[in-house]
This record gives C-alpha cells, structure tokens and sequence, in this order.
C-alpha cells in the first residue's frame, strides 16, 4: 500500500476545493485526532453558514486537510488550519495557507491574521516561512489543561502577487 507521501508524489495531485456539509464528518475526524479542543461539528456549520472561506485538500477524492478563513473589513482572518498527520511535513500545509493567503488577497484583503499557541512550534515555523510577524500576545486566550494558554498574535501584510491572478474557487 502507498505510503502518504508517495500518494502526494504520483499523480493525482493535491487538490483545493470549497467545503461542504457533507464533509464535515472527515473533516471532524481529522480534528479530533489533530488538537486537543477540537472545533465541534457545529462550529464548522458555522463557518460555511455565515460564508467563510472554508476549503479541504484532498488527494483522490480523499480529505486530508481543511483551513478556515474570514475576510472583512481588510483583514483575512486564519481561524483554522489542518493537515492529517500522516500527511504533514510534505508541503502540504504551506500549500493550503498559500491558497487561502492568494484568495484573502483576491478578495482585496491588505493584512492576515491569526492565533497560535507558542507551544506549537511547527505551526510557528510554517507561519514565519511565509513571512508572518508576531505582534502581539493575547494572555490566557486558549483552553489548555488545567488551565489557559496565551496566543500568539502574527500578522502578515498582503500584496497582489501573480498567483492571486489564478482562478480560486
Ligand atoms: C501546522 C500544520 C498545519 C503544518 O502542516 P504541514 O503540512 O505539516 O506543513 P508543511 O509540510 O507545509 O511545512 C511547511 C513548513 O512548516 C514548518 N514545519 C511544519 N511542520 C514542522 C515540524 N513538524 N517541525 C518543524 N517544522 C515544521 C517548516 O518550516 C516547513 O517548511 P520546510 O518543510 O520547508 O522546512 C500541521 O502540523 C497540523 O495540521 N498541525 C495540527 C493542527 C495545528 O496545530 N494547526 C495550526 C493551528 S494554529
């Protein structure tokens, strides 16, 4: 059997494309095995009620990712961002932010937005390989056992770059 990320090598690529209901229930099982404090089903509903920009990444029609974006008032915000663990550390991720990056950008978004637990160093370092910038510290912004962990807050000011000139769904 294919190991994950021979599948990300052969063909067919990874593909982005627009959430819907129906894939929450995959989407809630990466969660779940993802984070501690899992979003629950109905916070994604949520999100695609209220029109977020809410996208999963598949490979063969598999789910094996989703990230979840607010845009307004300038401001896109990355509320959530996921990858199946057996298929992190290929790319995978940047990928994902890439495109919800180029689409905040599309959608006339000068600056992004988001949280992260200072524990979480692999999630920091994909944030700083694009280019984010902590500037800021929410205290005792997160649920953590046995009490509360602060936020990270990291900012990254957007320009039009050519991929943003491609067609995102
Ligand atoms: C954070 C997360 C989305 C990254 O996804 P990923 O597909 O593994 O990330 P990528 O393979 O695209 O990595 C991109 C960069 O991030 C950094 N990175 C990612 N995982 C890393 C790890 N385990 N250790 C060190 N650096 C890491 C590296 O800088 C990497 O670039 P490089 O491969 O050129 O060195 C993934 O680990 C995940 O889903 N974690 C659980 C959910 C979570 O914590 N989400 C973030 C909430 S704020």
């Amino acid at each position: 059997m294919a190991t994950a990320p021979e599948l990300l090598d052969r063909g067919p690529a990874i593909q982005i494309r627009p959430m819907s209901e129906s894939d929450i229930s995959d989407v809630i099982a990466i969660e779940r095995a993802s984070y501690q404090f899992p979003w629950s089903e109905g916070i994604f509903r949520d999100c695609l009620r209220v029109g977020y920009v809410c996208r999963v990444v598949t490979v063969s029609e598999r789910i094996i990712g989703y990230g979840v974006m607010s845009v307004g008032a300038g401001e896109a915000h990355i509320l959530n961002l996921c990858i199946h663990e057996s298929y992190r550390c290929n790319g995978v991720g940047k990928k994902l932010l890439t495109f919800l990056l180029d689409r905040g950008t599309a959608s006339g978004m000068t600056e992004a937005f988001l949280e992260v637990r200072p524990s979480n160093t692999s999630a920091i370092r994909l944030y700083l390989s694009l280019g984010f910038e902590q500037v800021g510290m929410r205290r005792g912004y997160y649920q953590a056992v046995g009490g509360r962990e602060d936020a990270a807050v990291l900012k990254l000011a957007l320009r039009p770059r050519r991929a943003s000139r491609q067609r995102l769904e």
